[in-house]
């Protein structure tokens, strides 16, 4: 009887076991195959541990790194969100001019260990406060760059930047209203670092009120006037505008 019990549990912590490693084939594979051309990731396959996928890093046979870059893989977004970004331990993303396409809306299911994300030099479109859901939805995300996509739909919810956010890059985008600058600012938290030069943003420069976390804020090559109040910038602010 106890044997048999022992068996049981045995049986159930290798099921456990191999099923936690399977997950990342799977999450990995699975996205392989919603490409328009899954060859694009050729050695990503059954006939090779996880771990020595092409720009994949493992840290205790689990998947805590992908970096692709410069390869028109052409996912959607849906995709990348649904199974790249699902993956349990994954720490870092980096997928830089992969020919994304798709809308950043909708919330993601992101890895709660995720820390940085690096989307820039894709097609990618949505409205800047998609941006700011999809670092809340990523609860440890201390960085997010969607520096040359086509972020800059006016549509605004009601979702705050999450709060461990830190590092924000929309630099090269089609960001075109004071409105989404009044919006951002509203919502900044605790972020340092605000990349917003090279956009089409037409206005007032709004007020920078509750902004105390700001280090650099970069609002160059757009199309802003209006006064600066005085003391706006004080403190350890740097700013280019
Ligand atoms: C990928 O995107 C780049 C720049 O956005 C573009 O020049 C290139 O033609 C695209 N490649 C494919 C295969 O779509
Ligand atoms: C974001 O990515 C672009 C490349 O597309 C790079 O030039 C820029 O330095 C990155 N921003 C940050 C804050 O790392
Ligand atoms: C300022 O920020 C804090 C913390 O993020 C928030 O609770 C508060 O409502 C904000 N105040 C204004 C006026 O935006």
């Amino acid at each position: 009887m106890v044997t048999r019990a022992l068996f049981c549990f045995l049986y159930i912590l290798l099921f456990c076991a191999l099923s936690a490693k399977a997950g990342d084939v799977d999450l990995l594979i699975s996205f392989k195959n919603r490409l328009p051309n899954p060859n694009m990731l050729s050695d990503w396959n059954h006939m090779r541990g996880v771990c020595q996928f092409r720009g994949v890093t493992c840290k205790n046979g689990h998947v805590s790194s992908l970096m692709i870059r410069g390869r028109p893989l052409k996912a959607d977004f849906s995709s990348v969100s649904a199974y790249v970004l699902s993956l349990p331990n994954l720490e870092t993303l980096t997928l830089h001019s992969t020919n994304l396409t798709g809308s950043i809306s909708g919330s993601a299911n992101c890895a709660v260990r995720l820390k940085e994300l690096d989307i820039s030099s894709n097609n990618l479109r949505g409205s800047v406060s998609d941006a700011a859901s999809l670092a809340a939805s990523c609860p440890s995300l201390q960085s997010l760059n969607l520096s040359h996509n086509s972020i800059g739909w006016p549509f605004y919810n009601s979702s705050p930047i999450h709060p461990q956010l830190k590092i924000l890059d929309m630099s090269y985008n089609k960001i075109a209203t004071d409105k989404d600058l009044q919006w951002l600012f509203s919502k900044i938290g605790l972020l340092q670092h605000l990349d917003l030069s090279n956009n089409y943003i037409q206005g007032n420069m709004p007020r920078l009120t509750n902004c105390t976390s700001l280090q650099q804020l970069d609002l160059s090559a757009n199309q802003l006037f209006g006064t600066i109040p005085a003391g706006t910038f004080s403190g350890t602010l740097g700013a280019s505008i």
